[in-house]
């Protein structure tokens, strides 16, 4: 079982994203900017998507520069619980040799305060 966390900060994506506006559709996939743009602040939910995709790569050792990020989505499930889908193949191969299993499972839970996100994954054989 593999785990991992990461925290980004809310005015820290926004600058980012002021500075290299390429970095939206680079990191996030169309229906995450979608579901981040009906937020009432759209960094945080952004925010928290980054955090979610540095904390599944963090949780079993891969960089975040190997991957298009985009194909690393959060989704929800019908109760609203968010979820990782890889739809990278090269992510996907790399977490099913990592995990040594191909049908690996992930699991995800995000927060949000005013200034920062927090995402955590637990990566499963
Ligand atoms: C889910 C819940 C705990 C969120 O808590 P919160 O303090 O308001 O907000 P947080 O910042 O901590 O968390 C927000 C994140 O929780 C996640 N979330 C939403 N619904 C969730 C659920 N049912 N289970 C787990 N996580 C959920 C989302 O990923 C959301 O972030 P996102 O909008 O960027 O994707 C709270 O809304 C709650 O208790 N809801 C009741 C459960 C519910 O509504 N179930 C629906 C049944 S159909």
């Amino acid at each position: 079982m593999f785990l991992g966390i990461d925290i980004c900060s809310t005015a820290r994506l926004r600058k980012a994203l002021e500075r290299s506006p390429f970095l939206r559709d680079e990191v996030f996939s169309p229906a995450e900017v979608e579901y981040c743009a009906g937020a009432r602040v759209p960094e945080q939910h952004l925010a928290a998507r980054w955090a979610a995709k540095e904390a599944c790569l963090k949780a079993v050792g891969l960089s975040v520069l190997g991957y298009d990020l985009s194909r690393l989505e959060v989704v929800h499930r019908s109760t609203g619980q968010p979820e990782l889908a890889v739809r990278s193949p090269e992510l996907r191969a790399d977490l099913e040799r990592v995990t040594g299993s191909r049908s690996f499972t992930t699991l995800l839970s995000i927060s949000h305060e005013t200034d920062y996100s927090v995402a955590c994954v637990m990566v499963m054989p």
